[in-house]
């Protein structure tokens, strides 16, 4: 098993440029298959979440090629149904298939991601939504089996929370279903835009998309095209927190610096200053960090969860109190008693986590156990005192495109072991 070893205390300098969303990749991805003819998506990031992907096209039975950052599928010759527990298992956003299979094929038998029973497995709004629009699902020995055989409905969906994979697999779902969905309380992230985005180039009728309520009238069929995915708004944070715990100043190239609204004033607080425009931005960190006070996640736009680890291992060392109030995930602080072994001073209680800035971390042996933590984890060690040891580096690099490449390119002392 790799390590990631981080001496810290080097400042760091230079450009970086931010890689293709994760977030977005992957249900496109999956969308490729409710199409005829040739995908070419450029941007993808090369990833072990993608690739996890990939294999699942793949056993579907559509013809995949990978160039480096450019991914060409073609779904004319799609010839099951079925995801097996081993792949499904791969990624937690598998998921996601499910609308996309039941559109195309008018079934789908998939295992629960994780394998877990439907109760404690949060995939209810998408089961809710796929059942409003017709599809007959049954949970059988840990899979779901789902019959829709004259084709989905359109239907009028109301979210009881704006999920991500839920609204993402609702619109696949419904870009082939008869007649009109209008999904309430929809999540308005960057990637489901970008998801709409690709679908009405192929010929879908989205309507709405980054906004609360999304329509979708249903079409008889949808065309390959060509699109590039969008910036990784996340992959973008996590360098602006290894730049802020480093006193550094980082230029990112190729990002969008509206998706990152929410971010960037959690930075100015700390007392970085932030240049952006023309699709860079410039971080210059201060010798020491100020506290950020209050970081609430939300759903977009508000502040999101996946950048939260992040930032708050930036405010491990910073001058004062910050305070952390998680609102969508409850496990994302599972990395904090790693970062208390580095000697860092957080307290946690249900949703919230107060972090006194320390004087100093120190370098230690810890354990990543997700993706956020681990990038957490490398956050601290680029200003902790001495090495600093990192497991579970295979969970980092599901989200993160050579992560101790781009680091190292910048000045840190981090390399893979
Ligand atoms: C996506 C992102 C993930 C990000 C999250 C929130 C991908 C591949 N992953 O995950 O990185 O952290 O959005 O921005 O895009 N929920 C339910 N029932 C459901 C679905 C979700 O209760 O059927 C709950 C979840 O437990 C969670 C909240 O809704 O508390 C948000 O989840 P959701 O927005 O669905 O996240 P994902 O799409 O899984």
């Amino acid at each position: 098993m790799s390590r990631l070893l981080v001496t810290g205390r080097e400042k760091l300098d230079g450009e970086v440029y931010v890689q293709g969303a994760k977030n977005s990749a992957l249900p496109l991805l999956a969308a490729t298959i409710l199409t005829k003819g040739e995908n070419i998506i450029f941007n993808c990031p090369e990833l072990s979440d993608v690739e996890a992907s990939l294999l699942i096209l793949r056993y579907l039975g559509c013809g995949v090629k990978r160039s480096g950052k450019t991914i060409i599928v073609k779904s004319d010759n799609v010839s099951r149904f079925d995801i097996p527990d081993d792949l499904m298992r791969k990624t937690r956003s598998s998921i996601v298939f499910l609308g996309a299979i039941i559109a195309r094929t008018g079934k789908a038998k998939l295992s629960f991601p994780g394998g877990c029973e439907i109760g404690p497995r949060p995939i209810d709004l998408h089961l809710k939504a796929l059942r409003e629009m017709g599809a007959i699902i049954e949970e059988k020995h840990g899979y779901l089996e789902c019959f829709a055989p004259k084709g989905l409905n359109g239907a009028k969906i109301v979210l009881s929370f704006p999920s991500v994979g839920a609204t993402e697999d609702i619109i696949i779902a419904a870009c082939l279903a008869n007649g009109t969905t209008t999904i309430t309380n929809a999540a308005r992230e960057p990637e489901i835009c970008d998801l709409a985005e690709y679908l009405n180039k192929c010929g879908a009728k989205i309507y709405g998309a980054g906004e609360g309520v999304v329509v979708i009238d249903g079409v008889t069929a949808l065309e390959g095209t060509q699109h590039t995915i969008i910036p990784d708004r996340i992959a973008a944070a996590t360098f602006m927190a290894c730049a802020a715990v480093t006193g550094s100043h980082v230029t990112l190239d190729g990002i969008v610096s509206s998706h990152l609204a929410s971010i960037i004033p959690i930075f100015e607080e700390s007392g970085c200053k932030i240049k952006s425009g023309g699709g860079r931005l410039d971080i210059f960190a201060p010798k020491r960090l100020k506290s950020m006070r209050i970081v609430r996640t939300m759903p977009y736009p508000g502040f999101p969860t996946d950048a939260q680890a992040p930032l708050l291992a930036a405010a491990c060392t910073a001058q004062g109190t910050s305070i952390f109030v998680e609102n969508i995930f409850e496990n994302r602080y599972r990395h904090i008693g790693e970062l208390v072994r580095m000697g860092a001073n957080i307290k946690t209680e249900g949703k919230v986590a107060v972090v006194e800035g320390a004087d100093a971390l120190y370098g230690a042996a810890v354990e990543a156990t997700d993706l956020r933590g681990a990038a957490a984890l490398a956050v601290a060690g680029l200003c902790a005192e001495g090495t600093t040891s990192i497991g579970g580096v295979q969970f980092l690099e599901r989200g993160y495109e050579d992560f101790e490449v781009v680091l190292s390119s910048l000045g840190a002392d981090i390399k893979k072991i």
